[in-house]
């Protein structure tokens, strides 16, 4: 399958959507309080089951991020493996996703002028993810261990919501998932209780539009490979109906 922006395609008012990307370079100018909430806001607009919203953000500031960043690069060095709170990557990789990850990872070091086989250069991108690029806003997705995947899901669309939220103000930002397979470290050095899962780190600022690593363009698959159409046949879905009770109700 091909890979394919559609650009021509898009509806000038779904441009906001297609123009967000992830930033991993930022200005030193601070996000004042008011324009966080805001963010904020916007991201807790976005729908959740039964209006649960589950999920929280906690802001890592002072003392306490540079203790964590100190604290990931020590796992680093030294090899530390910890238990994610949650699966994320299908274990083993099918090839055709691997593919797209190596496109992922060819559109970042591509963009950063590093090779394939300059393992030192891709070691120092990674430690970025850990000094959260050095955004002026750092921030940790939790969610509470009891929710199942549906409440990650509802993160999910804050996240999303957050992101867009930034992008359409001429913000930027990048999700860390590299975070979450540091968890009981996180919640150690944050004081986290035990019960609050870490989902990811959250990096937030204003794009420095002169660093390279900015210039990541990754691209998505063409839309048959999400959407699919079901239509009959004709004696099957007969055959469903007439097993059917016809007094059924909708409880939701
Ligand atoms: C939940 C989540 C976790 C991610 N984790 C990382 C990460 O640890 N490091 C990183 O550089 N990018 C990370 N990304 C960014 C993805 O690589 C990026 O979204 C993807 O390649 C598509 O590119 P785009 O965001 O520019 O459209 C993450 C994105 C999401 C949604």
């Amino acid at each position: 399958m091909t890979e394919s922006n559609e650009p021509n395609t898009v509806d000038l008012r779904l441009q906001f959507l297609h123009q967000r990307r992830s930033i991993r370079a930022f200005t030193h100018q601070a996000v004042s309080r008011t324009l966080l909430a805001q963010l904020l806001q916007a991201a807790r607009a976005a729908p959740s089951g039964a209006n649960l919203q589950p999920g929280k953000f906690i802001e890592v500031i002072g003392a306490a991020r540079s203790a964590l960043t100190d604290a990931l690069m020590r796992n680093r060095e030294e090899l530390v493996e910890e238990r994610e709170d949650y699966g994320y990557f299908p274990r083993p990789m099918p090839m055709q996703l691997r593919k797209r990850q190596v496109a992922a990872a060819q559109a970042l070091y591509g963009a950063l002028g590093i090779a394939r086989d300059d393992a030192a250069g891709r070691d120092e991108q990674f430690a970025r993810n850990f000094r959260f690029f050095d955004a002026p806003v750092a921030l940790i997705a939790t969610i509470d261990a009891s929710f199942g995947e549906g409440g990650y899901m509802d993160l999910g669309m804050a996240l999303h919501g957050l992101q867009l939220a930034a992008s359409a103000v001429g913000m930027g930002s990048c999700a860390i998932g590299a975070m979450a397979s540091h968890a009981d470290t996180i919640r150690e050095v944050l004081q986290l209780p035990a019960d609050q899962h870490i989902v990811c780190g959250i990096a937030l600022g204003w794009p420095d539009e002169t660093a390279p690593v900015n210039r990541t363009r990754t691209s998505r698959l063409p839309l048959d490979v999400y959407l699919e159409q079901r239509s009959g046949p004709h004696d099957h879905l007969a055959a469903i109906s007439a097993r059917r009770p016809t007094n059924e109700t909708n409880t939701q």
